[in-house]
């Protein structure tokens, strides 16, 4: 045998061997693919939004013209527009149906950065999974969500969407909602596809305007945006969206950068990405490229797969072909994630929804772990002693303000298809959970969160007067959180704080309660209470849920998922910053200034002279009714190799009177490195239950690469020095140890 031969036989048999390796899906692909005319491929690139059984909508179907439809949701229209895409079709491509559920598809779950508070990932898998059986019943399989934009800036409305400030946090919960969505299996008929979004940056909207500019450089991209949608990918999330915002000048639905050098080549990514509605179209208005043709061939050539009612793909890639702009093979590329994610999906051996018989919303599971999910997402700020409420003491309770009995608000944003008839207010959990038991007398003196009509706060008053205790309940309705609902002004709206105020002088005790999609700046209103919850907006089981906390039957285990500001003026404000070169002390207020003082900028530090350095909470902040003591913390190494591991423990003893949970923080801080590390880093939390007087401890594993950071090289490394580390309650208490890396 030649060489030549020996070559030509070597390499057919290694063809051979991998043809009979190949992945079955991908084969299946592959033939399909090879079947497929370019309007075809096209049309699978096109997502529109559904429009019941329309004659326009039933022929674009059959000319293959659509891939996905989202928005529709009476099964019966799915299942018969779907009966067009599989039996008359040429090919019988099943469609994909797509909807936002995003904390809930019936039975609503607490608003996203609400689940972060409970920083128990069992919550938000948990909620995704009802999500998942309720809204699959009704034929969507595919959901746009989890949102794990890191947001900093709680004017931007979409926080309330956000799992928070924090990197690992929301790589958690995020990591913890696809899992819920998806389940085991994604061809399982109740699971529904994950989006991870918006990828990437759009939390850093400047000012918190939506839909802004950001400015980010790659490194921060790396260590703060990024994290969170790499551990998507790692969960095994089906899709991922683009953003509207531009970063550093180039929008993300035309960002090679992002989607094909990051998330294809770096990770490896092979679901598909789909643009935000008409995204690749606002590239125009972006000022980016002319007109909608060149914004097709951008998107395509930075691996967009699917356009959402952007109409680019579908009126101009057959003409950028053909005019070999763009290639066949790059749509085919795109073709064959958005097939693959309908193969794992099981949609072409199962394309129709089983309508149920009996109703699956609202099932008694669903509502026992939207009840706990609103507990867990609810944060305590303050308690002087008037938490929970102590029946001796008392027999009258007045339940007054504008949320107190807000059915539709209590849902807060991104509920679609929630039912606020559904919904069990804290007012009627009150009366009928503990009505037999205490006097309770209500009247909400204002009609909504933004009322500024102060008639109704005497009548409020006049019924709280003899009351032994105010439940106020305050905070903002649904819609002013959420896309496109940004404020400038984040305090209180309406007279709700004048109202408290009037409260306030009946000289009886007041615990506000705030239920809103954002934190607000509540620094008065927090002082002029004695007690404080903050509940987001925490879905149809708010009530009972507030209620058992209020009455004692459950003991508050929230903390913070973002920092409070004291004022808008202190944003960004958020507990990862860096120290700086002149870090805040010797802090002088503005009042203490004399007048007449003459400039002097020595011994001067970074703050704020009409806020100072803190904000009025930090990040993980929150209360307990019990106490909890941290004893010592020990480290397993002062010194540690690259390759060695550091344990670092600590006891933690429940010192107080109830059986609680508590959640442990770990920190650390990078003392010197190359480039200025932020003054505390999350690096693991833990939420535990203690009964009362238990002691447990509390262990956390470092590795070194957990102690790394981007470089200017955009080289992920960890350089060697000194580390501190806190175990704590909180990002801005606890004793530092440290330990040196070699
Ligand atoms: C725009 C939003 O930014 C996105 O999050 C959402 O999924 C789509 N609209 C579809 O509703």
């Amino acid at each position: 045998m030649t060489k030549r031969s020996l070559f030509v036989l070597l390499l057919a048999t290694v063809l051979i061997a991998c043809n009979e390796k190949k992945d079955p899906t991908e084969a299946k692909i592959d033939e399909l693919i090879s079947q497929m005319t370019l309007q075809e491929k096209i049309g699978q690139m096109n997502q529109l939004t559904g429009s019941g059984l329309s004659d326009d909508m039933k022929t674009q179907l059959k000319n293959g013209a659509v891939g996905s439809i989202l928005n529709e949701t009476d099964p019966e229209i799915v299942n018969e527009l779907q009966r067009i895409a599989v039996e008359e079709t040429r090919l019988g491509i099943p469609l994909i149906f797509a909807r936002d559920v995003i904390h809930g598809f019936k039975t609503i779950f607490p608003i996203p950065l609400g689940q972060a508070a409970s920083w128990n990932p069992e919550i938000a898998e948990e909620g995704a999974g009802i999500s998942a059986i309720e809204a699959t019943a009704s034929g969507i399989r595919w959901t746009f969500a989890p949102m794990i934009d890191i947001s900093r800036d709680p004017r931007w409305g979409r926080i309330a969407e956000s799992l928070g400030e924090d990197p690992l946090l929301t790589s958690i919960m995020g990591a913890a909602m696809v899992r819920g969505f998806q389940g085991d299996d994604l061809s399982n008929p109740t699971s529904l596809a994950a989006c991870a979004k918006h990828f990437a940056g759009y939390g850093a909207a400047e000012a918190g305007k939506d839909y802004n500019t950001t400015w980010i450089p790659e490194t921060q991209l790396r260590d703060v945006y990024l994290p969170s949608f790499k551990a998507a990918v790692d969960a095994g999330a089906a899709s991922f969206m683009c953003s509207f915002n531009d970063i550093n000048g180039v929008p993300s639905s035309g960002n090679i950068h992002l989607n094909d050098d990051i998330l294809r080549k770096e990770w490896g990514y092979d679901g598909v990405l789909v643009s935000d509605w008409a995204s690749i179209e606002q590239m125009i208005p972006h000022g980016v490229v002319g007109d909608l043709k060149e914004a097709a061939n951008l998107s395509l050539t930075a691996k967009v797969d699917m356009d959402m009612m952007g109409f680019a793909y579908v009126n101009h890639l057959e003409e950028l072909v053909k005019e070999g702009k763009i290639t066949e093979k790059q749509i085919d590329e795109s073709v064959r994630n958005i097939l693959r994610m309908k193969f794992r999906l099981g949609l072409f051996d199962n394309p129709y929804t089983k309508i149920p018989v009996i109703s699956p919303f609202y099932s008694e599971d669903a509502l026992a772990k939207a009840r706990k999910a609103a507990v867990e997402s609810t944060v305590l700020l303050k308690n002087d002693g008037i938490l929970p409420i102590d029946a001796e003491k008392t027999k009258t309770i007045a339940v007054v303000g504008p949320m107190s009995d807000a059915p539709a608000d209590q849902l807060g944003t991104w509920i679609f298809d929630g039912e606020p008839e559904r919904s069990i207010t804290p007012l009627m959990a009150i009366k009928s959970e503990y009505g037999s038991k205490f006097n309770i007398v209500s009247e909400k003196g204002l009609t909504h969160s933004r009322d500024k009509n102060e008639a109704g706060i005497a009548k409020a008053v006049s019924v709280a007067k003899n009351a032994d205790i105010i439940l106020f309940f305050a905070g903002e309705e649904a819609i002013l959180s959420g896309e496109a609902h940004c404020l400038a002004d984040i305090s209180l709206p309406g007279a709700q704080t004048k109202m408290l105020e009037a409260l306030k002088k009946t000289g009886k005790p007041v615990v506000i309660i705030i239920m809103s999609g954002r934190p607000n700046t509540i620094e008065k209103e927090v002082e002029l209470s004695d007690a404080a919850l903050l509940a987001f907006h925490g879905g149809t089981m708010a009530g009972p849920a507030l209620a058992d906390l209020i009455f004692g039957a459950e003991v508050p285990s929230g903390k913070l998922p973002v920092t409070i500001p004291k004022m808008v003026g202190q944003i960004p404000v958020y507990y990862a910053h860096k120290n700086t070169g002149r870090p805040a002390k010797d802090i002088v207020l503005i009042d203490s200034i004399p007048v007449g003082a003459g400039q002097t900028s020595l011994g001067n530090t970074s703050y704020h002279l009409d806020a100072g350095d803190k904000p009025l909470f930090p990040f993980g902040y929150g209360l307990s009714y019990t106490e909890f003591s941290y004893s010592t913390l020990k480290i397993s190494k002062t010194k540690a190799s690259m390759n060695e591991k550091i344990i670092v423990e600590c006891d933690i003893t429940n010192s107080g009177k109830y059986d609680a949970m508590e959640v442990v923080q770990l920190y650390v801080r990078d003392k010197v490195a190359s480039l200025a590390r932020p003054i505390r880093e999350l690096k693991g939390f833990q939420k535990i239950s203690l009964k009362a007087g238990e002691t447990k401890n509390v262990k956390f594993e470092l590795t070194s690469t957990e102690l790394g950071f981007w470089n200017t090289d955009n080289k992920y490394i960890t350089e060697p020095g000194e580390f501190q580390v806190w175990i704590s309650k909180d990002s801005q208490s606890g004793e530092a140890g440290s330990f040196w890396l070699e």
